[in-house]
């Protein structure tokens, strides 16, 4: 889904960078040994400032950011070719976008070494087909790292999903139980998952074998 006119005022706030930068950045991007010969993705790039994040904390030779809006990604561009102060020593000549649905991105299989994403799964109807796909495009052994926002209680799922829609304002409702499950249901194994509030952080691998969630 594309965002309302509000959330990409938001994704491009002050606010945002504060988050990103110093809450999500480094939980998702800390301790991952990715070489200087790695692909890496950015899923639902949004503003670029995450795609941004990736090269300031890893040393990668390449980072992809897709959005399935062409004017984020013409913003991520804009973005990336003139970062703000606090980014300007940061690499960005190995950074490119595209505009792809994650649903149904254009790689080849086991292409990539690292996939992040920072919040836009619950913008994803889909978001199945998203951790799929992730799995699919992944190198055997690559690590798919993320946060997620807002994830529904477990406990709450009684009220049903209809409640948490209008909760949240259009976002998909995803559960931390759910999401596990998607994951484990393929071959990804969790390696670590941590809640801060209803932000949640999980790292998994991609192990060898057939089965997509
Ligand atoms: C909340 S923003 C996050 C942006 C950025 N990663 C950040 O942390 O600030 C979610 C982004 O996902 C994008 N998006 C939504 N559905 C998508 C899809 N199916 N494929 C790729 N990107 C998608 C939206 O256009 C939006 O830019």
């Amino acid at each position: 889904m594309k965002l309302k006119a509000a959330e990409k005022l938001l994704i491009r706030s002050p606010l945002r960078a504060y988050m990103l930068r110093r809450l999500e950045a480094p939980r998702v991007l800390s301790g991952l040994d990715v070489g200087e010969r790695s692909v890496c993705l950015d899923i639902g790039c949004g503003s670029g400032m995450s795609t941004l994040l990736i090269n300031e904390h890893l040393n990668c030779g390449k980072v992809l950011g897709i959005d399935i809006d062409p004017e984020m990604v013409t913003a991520a561009e804009e973005y990336v070719s003139h970062p703000p102060r606090w980014a300007r020593n940061i690499r960005t000549d190995n950074i490119e976008f595209l505009c792809a649905d994650a649903t149904s991105s254009p790689f080849p299989d086991s292409h990539f070494d690292a996939i992040f994403l920072f919040g836009a799964l619950h913008h994803i109807k889909e978001w199945k087909n998203v951790i799929s796909e992730v799995y699919r495009a992944l190198k055997e052994g690559g690590v798919f790292s993320f946060v997620e926002e807002p994830l529904v209680p477990d406990h709450l799922s009684r009220f049903g999903q209809s409640a948490y829609e209008l909760v949240l304002i259009g976002a998909v409702p995803i559960s931390e139980k759910e999401l596990k499950a998607a994951l484990e249901k393929g071959e990804f194994s969790i390696q670590h998952s941590e809640r801060f509030w209803s932000v949640c952080f999980v790292r998994a691998t991609k192990e060898g074998g057939n089965r997509h969630p």
